[in-house]
């Protein structure tokens, strides 16, 4: 980051920036300790509402949750909360949740109008819940909040609370979230409950989840669908044919969601697709990129850990430009030098990782792996602010504080001048 623009930045910036920042100690402790005693007291009914989207976020919502056999045939009623064509209903789908005597109920939305805000009933319940649509251009600023390797404890929780005081229009989990391995749906269960509780922000509104595959969802390494099986009854409308895909949103946002070696290889298909989905978003604002494994460890061992994705994506990074890759699985907080060819090169790409929503490792040292800028033992999730042509992408750890601050410029050739 050009060191005039982050001076001014920080200074302008900071103090409206991470909202969870000023969440005091003492509160945060009495917050998860009220969570703690509610948990005790949870059950299988608790709810595990929660946002997603399969299409464009301006206009569509899916609506999901796992219960119990509800009777008859139940609608959804929604309207937007100021102006609109008044309350219409749609009709709710149902599905086994996999492994269990419980279902996935879904109601997608479409026609909605780009950034507004709604309200939405389940059937006759009291319950109203709110959420927005995000708008068709980025005329203000655009925030979004991403992280990986989650799980169910308390750390997660924790992340989870300063995640949504951060007023992100959406969250991408890239991986591993809730440890299940395919398994195990009770605990992907309870990791939806736990979404579903916190990722609330400050205005009421429910923050719709995004995310990519990792090694947790997955049993058996037979790169079998039904090896997913809690994961994809949720996430089967994004992941239709692939367990890869891309979110087009407006015309400025794209975010790339690819699949480590967990259910699609890496080399073959996926990569094929990765370069023609690059090619045919050159014009866009923010060209982003996540998935699970990543490219450049800063726990795992390297050279042997991310190796077919440096050989086959790093070099359509490269040549695509994209602004930042997000990666996980290693559980620590790390922000890579531009990276281009394997070395360091200020023309390169970012990598932002390494996924510590709620789980943690200690990371290697800059001198053990020298593509390493900055990195710590933190919980973490990661706030990102797109203004214009450029992000700025604000690590902050589980208490708030601020970890790291950088920015990212469009480096497309469409964008110059
Ligand atoms: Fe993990
Ligand atoms: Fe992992």
């Amino acid at each position: 980051m050009h060191s005039f623009s982050r001076r001014s930045f920080l200074h302008t910036s900071l103090a409206g920036f991470a909202a969870g920042a000023t969440l005091a100690p003492p509160l945060l402790s009495a917050l998860l300790a009220a969570d703690e005693e509610s948990r005790a007291s949870q059950h299988a009914a608790a709810s595990s509402l929660f946002l997603t989207w399969w299409t464009d976020p301006t206009t569509t919502m899916v609506i999901q949750w796992v219960g119990e056999d509800m009777q008859g045939t139940p609608k959804v009623t929604y309207a937007a909360r100021q102006g609109g064509d008044g309350e219409k209903s749609a009709s709710v789908k149902s599905h086994p949740f996999p492994g269990t005597e419980l279902k996935v109920y879904r109601c997608e939305l479409e026609g909605l109008t780009p950034g507004t805000e709604y309200q939405f009933r389940i059937d006759q319940q009291a319950a109203l819940h709110r959420f927005r649509t995000m708008p068709a251009k980025a005329n203000d600023t655009i925030k979004f909040i991403s992280g990986g390797d989650a799980g169910t404890g308390s750390h997660a929780i924790a992340s989870n609370i300063i995640a949504a005081a951060q007023e992100p229009y959406f969250a991408f989990i890239g991986g591993d979230l809730a440890y299940d391995n395919g398994t195990s749906p009770s605990t992907f269960l309870t990791f939806l409950q736990n979404y579903s509780k916190h990722m609330i922000d400050p205005e009421g509104r429910l923050i719709p989840l995004l995310s990519c595959l990792g090694n947790h969802e997955v049993s058996g390494g037979r790169m079998r669908r039904s090896d997913a099986a809690s994961y994809l009854s949720v996430f089967d409308g994004l992941y239709r044919e692939t367990s890869y895909g891309v979110m087009d949103v407006g015309d400025y946002l794209s975010l790339v969601m690819l699949d480590t070696n967990h259910l699609s290889p890496i080399a073959g298909a996926q990569t094929d697709w990765l370069a023609q989905t690059l090619a045919e978003r050159q014009e866009r604002s923010h060209l982003m990129v996540a998935n699970h494994v990543p490219a450049y460890p800063s726990y795992r061992a390297y050279p042997g850990t991310g190796e077919a994705n440096r050989k086959h994506w790093s070099p359509l990074f490269e040549k695509y430009n994209v602004d930042v890759v997000l990666e996980h699985h290693d559980h620590t907080f790390k922000r890579t030098h531009p990276m281009k060819d394997g070395l360091r090169d200020k023309y390169g790409v970012l990598y932002l990782g390494d996924g510590s929503w709620g789980k943690l490792r200690a990371p290697h040292k800059p001198e053990d792996r020298p593509y390493l800028a900055t990195w710590s033992m933190a919980y973490h999730v990661t706030l990102h602010r797109l203004e214009g042509n450029q992000r700025f992408h604000v690590a902050l750890e589980e208490s708030g504080r601020v970890a790291d601050v950088c920015m990212t410029e469009n480096k497309r050739p469409a964008k110059r001048g």
